[in-house]
């Protein structure tokens, strides 16, 4: 095809930190993310933890999922934790009406998921309710998770069984404030979230990350009113700010949300269609961070991605509500290419959270609801494939020459993305071939460190629809990769060449 990129890394020019956190997960009380997905309950004939999914657990341990993110979504505001404390069969019922309209019981609340970020040795990320709550109802929750002694909320959590207060590192002040979290006006919202960060108290040794539920996609007016209301950042005589971070939600979606297109079945120019959108997220978190650039241009402020990933239509004869989708190769290179954009950007975007762990939109992980058997996902496989990444220092990709790209329909798709980093004696290099047809020969000049050994790995499989199910779980699964590799004294030059449709990692 003659598409061909060079490339020069210097392996001992490092940049900014990536966060593991960059790494995060979403799990909501939506369809069967949570019930039927993490949740089986303690009667379940699937084999369990207390109540949790052990093969669901299993599998994500193998992602280190840095922190998890729950109860929402659209439902955190609307979800009073109160319902979901003591013993089950005394937990009040309510409607979950965004998701399905679907009776919740409740018995999947506080101590549960904190006994599930436990098992998958994630960090716990709350959100808690604006939209319908109150600044009581949150502050006491806080304190309920996080004070130690006899306190009301610390004596209350003691009589559900747990004497010892947890650490909650992240908490997020409501959800979509613009949207399903209340349909606020952005200054509104910012006095609000003052209000209620105010009221989010650092209890014994637990120190919280506030994070300020912010933009949908490109609205920077969003982030200007937030980082506008905090007022100076950085002067030593200004108070410091009431949150920590700022949020904010990018989705991709091929066609326009009402006419959302099928997993499965999609044209050349629906997959294009889909590129395009994906790599939108670098010049939204470039736009949103030269935002807060402005105001805070220490960076002191955090950019939070709290929900990402591919927004499809649901598998046929499912719940609309439930959200339920298939996942390809297709929904792969997403993940790839939202990776290396957020390693492009590790000094201002801290966190990012995918949506949704388990059965719901992008998910890593497909149940079945009545037996144990689970599907990995090509997602699944992107994150796996990154964990070298995680708390790695980022190095920056020069690109020399590029003769890889694809004009669709007027806009020109780079069909080659990269991104490396370097931990220790260690580097990671990632690389993802967007193209559906053609192969790519890329060059690597890799210099300033000696290179002992190169191994690759590959993510593809025969088409961009190609997709794991129960009855065949490893159409798509990742294998080693040959990787030509000659060092001479300037450094070592590294020679790939990469299938269409494809996700490598080079481990240096
Ligand atoms: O992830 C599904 C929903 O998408 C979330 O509940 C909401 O925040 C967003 O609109």
């Amino acid at each position: 095809s003659g598409k061909h990129v060079n490339g020069v890394i210097d392996l001992d020019v490092t940049g900014p930190k990536i966060s593991r956190h960059l790494y995060g997960h979403f799990a909501e009380h939506l369809g069967r993310c949570i019930y039927g997905g993490f949740w089986v309950g303690e009667d379940s004939k699937i084999p369990h933890e207390g109540g949790i999914r052990r093969d669901v657990v299993e599998a994500l341990r193998t992602l280190r999922i840095p922190n998890l993110r729950w109860p929402g979504g659209c439902f955190a505001d609307e979800y009073h934790w109160r319902d979901g404390v003591g013993p089950r069969a005394a937990r009040p019922r309510m409607v979950n009406s965004h998701w399905g309209d679907v009776v919740e019981d409740n018995s999947f609340g506080t101590h549960e998921f904190m006994a599930l970020c436990d098992l998958l040795g994630a960090e716990p990320y709350v959100n808690g309710n604006v939209g319908s709550g109150t600044v009581r109802e949150m502050s006491e929750w806080v304190e309920y998770l996080t004070r130690e002694g006899d306190s009301p909320m610390a004596s209350l959590r003691s009589s559900h069984g747990r004497e010892k207060p947890w650490r909650v590192p992240f908490w997020g002040i409501g959800n979509e404030p613009w949207g399903c979290g209340g349909r606020m006006k952005a200054d509104a919202y910012a006095d609000l979230a003052h209000q209620y960060a105010t009221y989010l108290r650092d209890h014994g040794e637990n120190t919280l990350y506030r994070i300020a539920a912010g933009a949908r996609d490109d609205d920077y007016s969003w982030t200007e009113s937030l980082m506008k209301s905090i007022g100076c950042v950085t002067c030593p005589e200004s108070p410091q700010s009431p949150y920590q971070a700022i949020s904010f939600h990018y989705y991709t979606i091929p066609v326009p949300r009402d006419t959302v297109g099928s997993a499965l079945e999609f044209s050349a120019d629906d997959y294009y269609a889909t590129m395009i959108q994906a790599r939108r997220i670098d010049e939204i978190i470039r736009r949103h961070g030269d935002v807060m650039d402005i105001y805070d241009p220490q960076k002191s402020i955090g950019l939070v991605l709290d929900e990402w990933g591919t927004w499809h239509g649901v598998e046929p004869e499912t719940n609309p509500g439930f959200l339920y989708q298939q996942n390809t190769m297709r929904d792969a290179l997403v993940a790839s290419v939202h990776f290396d954009a957020f390693h492009a950007h590790a000094d201002r975007l801290v966190m990012a959270n995918i949506a949704q762990t388990v059965n719901v939109l992008q998910a890593m992980v497909l149940t079945d609801p009545e037996n144990n058997t689970l599907v990995l996902t090509p997602t699944y496989h992107v994150f796996a494939m990154n964990v070298g990444h995680h708390d790695a220092l980022s190095l920056p990709v020069h690109i020399t020459s590029r003769a890889a790209d694809r004009n669709v329909n007027g806009v020109q798709l780079d069909t080659v993305s990269i991104s490396a980093s370097r931990k220790g004696e260690n580097a990671l290099v990632s690389l993802t071939n967007l193209d559906a047809d053609d192969a790519v020969l890329v060059d690597l000049d890799l210099r300033g460190g000696a290179v002992v050994e190169c191994h690759g790995r590959i993510l593809t499989a025969d088409s961009t629809r190609s997709h794991n199910t129960f009855e065949s779980p490893e159409e798509v699964v990742v294998r080693d990769f040959d990787v030509a590799s000659d060092a001479s004294r300037y450094g070592t030059s590294v020679r790939l060449e990469i299938p269409a449709h494809s996700y490598v990692t080079v481990q240096v």
